[in-house]
């Protein structure tokens, strides 16, 4: 007998990320806890919607097995736990991704992935008519070949929001027994920021809610600058979540990912590098609190951008790979 979409992800092993408290940024008397994202089956916060989005759709017959083609414009985490999930289930998977996504992600996704087409776009693509590419052609295709391809849809589908209010924001809550007093976030979709930020309100309004976007023109794999693109149906849906919009300049980001390596032995994505900037900050204004902030990937996917933004040489990265703490192995990827 097949086994239940619910048994299969759960063997998958989405969520339950580890916490931890990072010691070396206790600033202020507050504490910055990070929830480890890249623990996930398929390296990233990612699994999370992916998961979701394609429950849903099983259970409203939007996707049926050894049938459906998924399809989906992403730049790069998305497609990358959509491309592995469709594989275990048995659909097959094409992807459009804008050409910046970086070099190493392309590869993750060849390898899962049946079909990969390409855009101009910039690395989170624009939303809204006319501005962005990649959106627009798998829209196009999806549309052009009626009850054969299935789009979730990061950007609008809700299940990328519920995603994060039932199981992000619950083990958050968990985690730090009630005691988190602020939570920070990178905003792609919004996704992550409305889901955990609406379940931790509902806890306890007083939680504030910091959502953090890079600058214009940014180099930040997964994040979006809402004044160079309108802000995705899915955040618009629930804005007055978020309290505070703090934004990270590319420096900023890059310099704290050598930080946390050099003073925590943890190797993270730049996104994560973007939010414990941000976290920093919020340590600083707000003595004494607890701070949540969400590590979304590792680095394991960014050796050219390092090596481009002269971050860390090749020689660091691979000795870090093998020295890093919390590195676990990712069969599905590796
Ligand atoms: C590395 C990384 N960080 C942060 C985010 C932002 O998450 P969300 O789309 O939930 O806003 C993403 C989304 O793709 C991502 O890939």
């Amino acid at each position: 007998m097949a086994r239940s979409l619910a048994t299969e992800l759960s063997v998958a092993g989405v969520g339950n990320t580890p916490q931890i408290l990072l010691n070396s940024f206790k600033i202020k008397n507050s504490n910055i806890f990070a929830k480890l994202e890249w623990y996930n089956p398929f390296g990233s916060v990612k699994d999370r919607p992916a998961v979701w989005m394609i429950t849903e759709a099983e259970k409203q017959g939007l996707l049926k097995r050894g049938k459906s083609v998924i399809m989906e414009p992403t730049s790069g985490n998305t497609g990358i736990a959509l491309a592995g999930m469709a594989k275990m289930l048995g659909y097959r998977f094409e992807v459009v991704i804008p050409q910046k996504v970086s070099e190493e992600t392309k590869v993750i996704l060849r390898k899962f992935s049946s079909k990969i087409l390409e855009t101009e776009d910039d690395l989170c693509p624009r939303v809204g008519p006319g501005t962005d590419q990649s959106i627009a052609l798998a829209s196009a295709i999806v549309k052009g070949h009626p009850g054969e391809y299935f789009m979730p849809n990061q950007y609008e589908n809700d299940a990328n929001f519920m995603a994060h209010y039932y199981s992000t924001g619950p083990e958050i809550w968990n985690d730090s027994k009630g005691r988190v007093t602020h939570f920070v976030t990178g905003v792609g979709t919004g996704g992550t920021v409305t889901g955990v930020g609406k379940f931790l309100k509902e806890r306890n309004p007083n939680i504030k809610i910091h959502g953090v976007e890079p600058q214009k023109g940014h180099h930040i794999q997964g994040l979006r600058n809402l004044k160079e693109s309108n802000p995705p149906a899915l955040l618009s849906r629930r804005l007055e979540v978020i309290d505070h919009w703090m934004e990270i300049t590319d420096k900023e980001a890059f310099e704290t990912v050598k930080a946390i390596a050099d003073k925590e032995g943890l190797f993270v994505g730049p996104s994560s590098g973007a939010v414990l900037a941000a976290a920093i900050k919020v340590a600083e204004e707000h003595p004494s609190e607890n701070i949540a902030a969400i590590f979304a990937d590792d680095a394991r996917k960014y050796k050219s951008v390092y090596k481009e933004f002269r971050i860390f040489t090749d020689e660091e990265f691979d000795r870090l790979v093998k020295t890093a703490k919390h590195l676990p192995n990712i069969p599905f990827l590796l």
